[in-house]
């Protein structure tokens, strides 16, 4: 999905420099927008008609890749590997036993898989939920569905109860300041887009507590509900006094909203247990294939393990980590193996901000120079459209011919921009960055809320995702030279 983010229009610097700092995936790709960072390069390895010789010698490879995915003996695999892993897993928030068990458990099936694979150590953030509700007392007694969101405070044991100012923007909160004193203010905030919108899940608590709020409830950031509310990171400014954060329903804002409007009162009780715990221990994922002739130069493909503590992170982003898997899995059973290491990233605590990501990228930027494309599945393994690619000119060059490798699947678009917490740091640095793009326009209804699980996924869309995924990966870590990066 395009995400088309105008964050800078909307946020004073502080939230923009926060959501450059990895606070939230889908937010980040704005940064990729700005003048600093254009894409400009001279650097031309190869003539045209050379690249695309080079990479139209891969056509049947590309073919082998895709039949097995798509109609052999791989067809479904990818599904199938997602229904056991997270039917038997769950969900796998930061911090969790469920997160430590998800994390042997792709051990041991990469292992078992005949992939090299490793664990790298990261602290990650702890935060649990602990038990939590919420209801309207005034004007009449409804219960409304709650989510707290990640790393917010909780209330004190007996509640907080408080009348309501609903708003529907950070505008209206600040134009109606002296109205926020005491109140639990509630944010009715319309959608416009994921990347847009997050801003009040992200801030909204802090922006209310300036103006003297107790509490703050969210409208969930998402274009559909059926009374699903949706949680997700939120981050409380510093210097600014920490007041409990949860979510509500579009259904239950939309409802307080026109009470509002109406003049009529409105009261509501609101508890959390929430708290956060010390660090906790968990790891990065990895499993590689060996590149035969240049070993230490590296092709990353990969999704994050770690899933919000509702549903099943089927979804967001246990489709992610499957197809980075299944790739890895199609090449091997072909018998192949490409001049440079393929190596998969189950990244840890990337929704807490990255946090495995980040560790990651300070380990090993010192092989920097060995990085010859980093790839990530965040957005879901619905239908692939195409490939999202941010690089040199002279790498676009060399992606437009592999991308035509995938005609088989009908997938013939190099798109530009490409966007992933867990690869922003390279992407940044220079490094080509890759993102796979399917027809998301259900991914926001079934993001971070109970609704993701097995039951959206397609077992043929996983199978076309893998084939693209796996096609991408080798081609680019078998060509003769590293793609070229940005001066
Ligand atoms: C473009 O190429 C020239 C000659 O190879 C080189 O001196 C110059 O630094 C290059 N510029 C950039 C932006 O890479
Ligand atoms: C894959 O799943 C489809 C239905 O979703 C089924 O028709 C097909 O037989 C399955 N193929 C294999 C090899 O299990
Ligand atoms: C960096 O690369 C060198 C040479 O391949 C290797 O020995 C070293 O372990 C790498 N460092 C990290 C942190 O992976
Ligand atoms: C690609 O598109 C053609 C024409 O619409 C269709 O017949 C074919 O089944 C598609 N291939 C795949 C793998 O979806
Ligand atoms: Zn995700």
């Amino acid at each position: 999905m395009a995400l088309e983010v105008k964050v800078a229009f909307l946020l004073p610097l502080f939230m923009i420099v926060m959501l450059s700092l990895g606070s939230d995936s889908h937010t980040l790709s704005e940064r990729f927008r700005s003048p600093a960072i254009r894409v400009v390069s001279n650097e031309t390895t190869k003539k045209a008609p050379d690249v695309a010789a080079e990479v139209g010698r891969y056509e049947d490879v590309a073919k082998r890749i895709i039949e097995l995915a798509v109609f052999g003996a791989a067809q479904n695999r990818s599904y199938r590997r997602l229904a056991d892993f997270t039917d038997t897993i769950g969900n796998r928030v930061s911090g969790s036993r469920n997160l430590e068990m998800a994390i042997k458990y792709m051990y041991t099936a990469m292992k078992q898989d005949g992939l090299d694979v490793h664990l790298e150590p990261v602290k990650i953030p702890h935060w649990v939920r602990g038990k939590e509700s919420a209801e309207m007392i005034m004007p009449r007694a409804k219960s409304l569905a709650i989510l707290g969101l990640g790393s917010s405070v909780g209330t004190p044991p007996e509640g907080v109860e408080a009348e309501v100012l609903v708003v529907q923007s950070f505008e209206e909160l600040k134009r109606r300041a002296s109205e926020a004193t005491g109140r639990i203010v509630v944010f009715n905030q319309p959608f416009i887009s994921y990347s847009e919108t997050v801003a009040y899940r992200a801030f909204g608590a802090s922006e209310a507590a300036k103006v003297g709020a107790v509490a703050t409830l969210i409208r969930s950031v998402t274009p559909f509900s059926i009374n699903s509310p949706h949680t997700g990171l939120q981050i409380y400014q510093d210097g600014v006094k920490r007041i409990p954060t949860a979510c509500i329903t579009v259904e239950d804002a939309e409802l307080m909203w026109r009470l509002a409007q109406n003049k009529q009162k409105i009261v509501v009780r609101l508890i959390m247990g929430a708290q956060t715990l010390p660090d906790a221990d968990s790891f990065n994922t990895v499993a590689e294939i060996r590149g035969w002739q240049h070993p230490e130069q590296v092709v990353l493909l990969s999704g994050h393990l770690d899933s919000w503590d509702v549903g099943q992170g089927a979804m967001d982003d246990g489709g992610g980590v499957m197809i980075s898997w299944e790739a890895l899995s199609l090449i091997k059973d072909l018998g192949l193996r490409p001049r440079r290491t393929l190596r998969a990233v189950l990244w840890t605590g990337e929704e807490q901000g990255g946090v495995g990501a980040q560790q990651y990228f300070n380990l090993h930027k010192e092989n920097i120079s060995n990085f010859d494309l980093v790839m990530e599945s965040d957005l879901g393994t619905f239908t692939p459209m195409g490939l999202q690619f941010l690089g040199s000119e002279a790498a676009r060059k060399v992606m437009e011919e592999v991308i035509k490798l995938l005609a088989p699947i009908n997938v013939t678009k190099l798109e530009t921009d490409a966007e992933g917490t867990d690869i922003f740091l390279w992407m940044q640095a220079g490094i080509p960055g890759a993102s796979l793009h399917v027809a998301d326009s259900r991914y926001f209804w079934f993001h971070h809320s109970e609704g993701d699980t097995m039951t959206v996924q397609d077992p043929h869309d996983m199978d076309l995702c893998s084939a693209l995924w796996a096609v991408v990966a080798y081609v680019v870590a078998d060509l003769e030279d590293m793609l070229a990066r940005r001066p």
